[in-house]
């Protein structure tokens, strides 16, 4: 064990000298309280920490050990349902033996050691498994049941497994290795975070992630194993997207990171999230939930590795087969903690402070994401898809963060004030937004959604450029000078925009739309400007069509419940149908 004396504090920077036996990334305990850290940089016998809890107090002189193990997080059941800060202590627990006022150097291991859990073997004695195979499960809540993987480096014959209740760090079996060396199996494991965890081989993309939202289903969807980013300005609904996503992404587990946000903010998600019925279970949605909480009023090194915790988790369960989708709210307040921590390693600053290493440090996060065939002789599939939210002062994303952010993700939902104040929610831009996936996804829409649905699609998207330019010409000459065919696609614009892209988050129903719906909707919404455009090709006037009475009666649809969907959509139609029959009817005979 390395063991150094403290020669400099700087905030959350403590630095040491006597430290040259120690690694980078080591896990340090420093000076009599023992407070948690982790050495950034060595320079010599110098060793920089960076100090997760506060460091006022601490004195030069006072001891730092290392304990020579990188950071890591602990995996095992009980993850899911906790509320873990950025370097996994379990905050619920802490607070119930501290009460709020968390006293610093307080280690509690992240996994409960006393709970005991039913393991199931999935294995008998006499088999010969490989690093990865699932060697039993446990149901960890009423919705996820966790495989239980041999870690990584340990394979070989089961000498014996046993059903019962274990806690995590009790044996539930015994392996023998190919040099006749015995392991015990337990079902807790640890991993350092810096990390990824391995995989066999990383797979395309080509499946979406459906998130429910229609904006970014039908527009730019993204597929399970992508990575995302939500930049906008202040309150343009950047935690609201990230919420709607954790609740009604179709993904088995969902790890969410509030990463520097206000405490309220945070206060909002652990009062919501358990009251939300998980639509796929029935459940609480934190029977599926993991929670990192580092807000703005924590100490800021943990921020900046709350990041890591968060994905190792991810991959964990990425590894039992799962698909994950993990959120963080913000990446440019987890950006400012790495800011932070730069200045005070008297680093050369990049553009606007930021280090130079900050498109390095966040790719680390990003490029995390993905879908893989796992380890194992009977390899799973699973997928971690990633999506931060990216806060630009003034909602300027030629800043650094988004530019960095944008460079590594492959998906770009750019939330707009101009929409957000109109009260266009979710305020996702149309015109500058992107999918990179959409390409790859097509074929899966294509079979398990609509023929057409990249078509219809493409309609939506034309027409919605279209508006912009006719948009301008309004400004210019005003709406009379358009032809009618071209008014005409300004009201099928606004239904568009109004009818379907426009999704209440509050409404019980509108929350949330399948592919079915949305594809039933989407047809409406182009029907009408098809068959208008139609009608007035056959001579009616614009006048009539601006006055066809079903536009409220679409405008409605979309606050139909699934069941009677289909059943009101036809209904509409017809009416559809009827009104612009009539039209030409008295038109014809005026
Ligand atoms: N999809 C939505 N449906 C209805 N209302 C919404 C929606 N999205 C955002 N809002 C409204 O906008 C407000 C601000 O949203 P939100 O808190 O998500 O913004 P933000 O971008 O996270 O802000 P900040 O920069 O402060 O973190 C919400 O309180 C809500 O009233
Ligand atoms: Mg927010």
């Amino acid at each position: 064990m390395v063991k150094g004396v403290i020669t400099k504090i700087s905030g959350p920077l403590v630095v040491a000298s006597g430290m040259r036996a120690a690694n980078m990334f080591d896990m340090v305990k420093i000076g009599e309280l023992g407070l948690t850290g982790e050495i950034i940089e060595i320079h010599g016998d110098k060793a920089s920490i960076q100090v997760y809890e506060e460091t006022a107090g601490l004195k030069p002189g006072e001891e730092v050990l290392s304990t020579g193990l990188p950071l890591s997080v602990e995996l095992g059941p009980g993850l899911i349902k906790s509320i873990f800060d950025g370097i996994q202590r379990p905050l619920e627990e802490m607070y119930r033996i501290q009460g709020y006022n968390i006293k610093r150097g307080l280690t509690l291991p992240a996994l409960d050691r006393k709970k005991k859990w039913h393991f199931s073997p999935a294995c008998k004695a006499g088999d010969t498994l490989g690093e990865g195979d699932v060697v039993g499960t446990v149901k960890e809540t009423e919705v996820v049941t966790q495989r239980i993987m041999l870690p990584k480096g340990v394979s070989g014959e089961i000498i014996s497994i046993n059903e019962g209740d274990f806690t995590v760090d009790e044996p539930v079996g015994l392996l023998k290795d190919s040099r006749g060396r015995e392991h015990d199996i337990k079902m807790i494991t640890t991993w350092p975070i810096r990390v990824g965890r391995p995989y066999t081989q990383k797979l395309p993309p080509t499946e979406p992630l459906s998130t429910g939202q229609r904006n970014i289903d039908t527009l730019n969807p993204i597929a399970k194993g992508g990575a995302a980013a939500i930049p906008g300005p202040f309150g343009s609904g950047k935690t609201v997207v990230q919420h709607q996503l954790a609740k009604w992404a179709q993904a088995d587990i969902v790890v969410y990171i509030g990463c520097g946000e206000r405490g309220n903010e945070m206060t909002d998600v652990l009062n919501e999230f358990p009251e939300i019925i998980d639509p796929k279970s029935g459940k609480s949605l934190m029977e599926r939930t993991v929670l990192i909480a580092n807000t703005s009023d924590m100490p800021v090194a943990a921020r900046e590795a709350s990041i890591y915790t968060g994905i190792t988790i991810a991959e964990y369960f990425r590894d039992m087969g799962y698909d994950v989708a993990i959120m963080a709210d913000s990446t440019s307040r987890w950006a400012e903690a790495l800011r932070e921590m730069s200045g005070r390693l008297e680093e050369m600053p990049g553009e606007e402070g930021y280090p130079a290493y900050l498109g390095s440090r966040l790719a680390q996060f990003y490029e995390r994401a993905g879908m893989v065939r796992t380890l194992g002789t009977r390899p799973r599939t699973g997928s971690v898809t990633a999506i931060g939210a990216v806060s630009p002062p003034g909602g300027d994303i030629s800043e650094p963060v988004s530019q960095a952010t944008l460079r590594i993700v492959k998906v770009f939902w750019g939330l707009d004030s101009a929409l957000a104040y109109a009260r266009h929610f979710p305020a996702i831009n149309w015109l500058n937004s992107y999918s990179l996936y959409v390409t790859s996804l097509t074929p899966w829409f294509i079979k398990n959604v609509a023929p057409d649905w990249m078509e219809k699609r493409g309609t939506m998207m034309r027409l919605l450029q279209k508006e912009a330019e006719l948009n301008e010409i309004v400004k210019l000459v005003g709406v009379d000078a358009l032809s009618g065919q071209d008014r005409l696609v300004l009201n099928a614009t606004r239904s568009i925009r109004e009818d379907y892209l426009q999704q209440d988050a509050m409404d019980e129903v509108d929350t949330h739309a399948s592919y079915g719906k949305m594809y039933g909707l989407m047809s409406l919404v182009l029907e009408y400007y098809t068959k208008c455009s139609a009608a007035l090709s056959r001579g009616v006037s614009f006048r009539g069509i601006d006055h066809l009475k079903v536009t409220e009666r679409i405008g409605r649809i979309k606050f139909t419940p699934e069941d009677r969907f289909p059943q009101e959509l036809a209904a509409v139609r017809e009416e559809l149908d009827a009104e612009i029959r009539e039209l030409e009817k008295s038109e014809v005979e005026e």
